[in-house]
């Protein structure tokens, strides 16, 4: 019996040892063990043999990309949760199926959304640059003081998996929660969470003490914290985002924090990263990470995992788990 082709699976950034040693079992594996990422015009060029494309938020998997595609490629599965590096509506055209990893990432995620909420509020990126630079004095009664987490408001725009893992946190440090999303979540969960459910997100903007963007970039939410939006904030609230800088107008909410129109904010993510406002870069009020909201060896390898179950179920004829629905977004 001859056995069938492995499919060629072409994987664009450098993954855990672990994931690259099965995925070179299972499949005919082009790795990137330099992890240098590729070029637009480099990924034009895999897809013209790659049956399978594993692309990362890094990858921009535009129309022309799909467009240039060879008719043997079925199937961009993706590592990561967020789909926004992909132009699906093309994908879909082109008959091409897309996966990503949700789940896995869910609690990483959350753990770091509330590790900048407590960093923002309670100084602690400041308080560790003052020690590193050699100037700090002591104690003193009113210096470096923060604000109390105990008893805030936090405003979730976006109550999916990350925005509900992120208020189970927060109820546990004393916060309120109050959320809007397109839809309402269940009764039971709202119960669970005794989450205050606000139909219009500029009502609930005005009166929190803390924001935390938990909603997908799509187009639909693009810019949606805009300059006005940003306006209605009260100044001592202060925003988290691990999800996607492109939610936020970042060059409007540069300028208010600046102003101290806005308090402070925890940003794990750009709108055009890797690059930064340097203006950002000048500001106390904000603590800066590097996309690392889901950076854990777990949570890489779990994603890993999605990403050959889905390849292997395509590969096999079945429908992929993680598939991505356009209409679904
Ligand atoms: C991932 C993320 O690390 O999954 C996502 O959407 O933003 C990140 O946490 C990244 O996307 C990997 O491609």
């Amino acid at each position: 019996m001859t056995e069938k082709k492995k499919p060629l699976v072409v994987v664009t950034r450098k993954l855990p040892d672990v994931i690259e040693t099965r995925m070179m079992e299972l499949f005919d594996a082009r790795l990137n063990s330099d992890d240098e990422p590729l070029t637009h015009a480099q990924l034009i060029d895999v897809v013209q043999t790659a049956d399978v494309l594993v692309p990362t938020v890094t990858d921009r998997i535009d129309r022309e990309v799909i467009e240039k595609a060879g008719p043997q490629l079925r199937l961009i599965a993706s590592f990561g949760t967020g789909v926004d590096h992909i132009d699906l509506k093309a994908a879909r055209e082109r008959g091409i199926s897309v996966t990503n990893t949700p789940g896995v990432l869910t609690e990483d995620t959350a753990d770091m959304t509330m590790a900048l909420l407590l960093a923002v509020g309670r100084r602690v990126a400041e308080g560790e640059r003052l020690v590193r630079s050699g100037q700090w004095k002591g104690w003193g009664p009113t210096t470096m003081l923060g604000h109390r987490i105990q008893g805030k408001r936090l405003g979730i725009l976006g109550m999916g998996r990350i925005g509900q893992a992120l208020a189970r946190r927060a109820r546990a440090f004393g916060m309120s929660i109050h959320y809007h999303n397109r839809r309402r979540v269940y009764p039971d969960v709202e119960q669970e969470l005794e989450a205050t459910y606000w139909e219009s997100l500029d009502q609930m903007l005005a009166r929190m003490d803390v924001v935390s963007i938990n909603c997908p970039h799509t187009p639909a939410t693009y810019h949606l914290l805009s300059e006005r939006r940003l306006k209605l904030l009260r100044p001592h609230c202060f925003i988290v985002n691990t999800s996607r800088g492109e939610v936020i107008d970042e060059t409007a909410l540069t300028r208010m924090l600046s102003k101290g129109e806005i308090a402070g904010a925890g940003l794990d993510v750009f709108e055009h990263e890797p690059a930064v406002n340097p203006k950002l870069l000048r500001l106390d009020n904000v603590v800066l990470l590097p996309h690392m909201g889901s950076a854990t060896i777990e949570g890489r390898i779990d994603m890993g995992e999605k990403v050959i179950i889905n390849i292997k179920t395509f590969a096999d004829g079945h429908a992929p788990p993680d598939r991505v629905l356009e209409t679904l977004l």
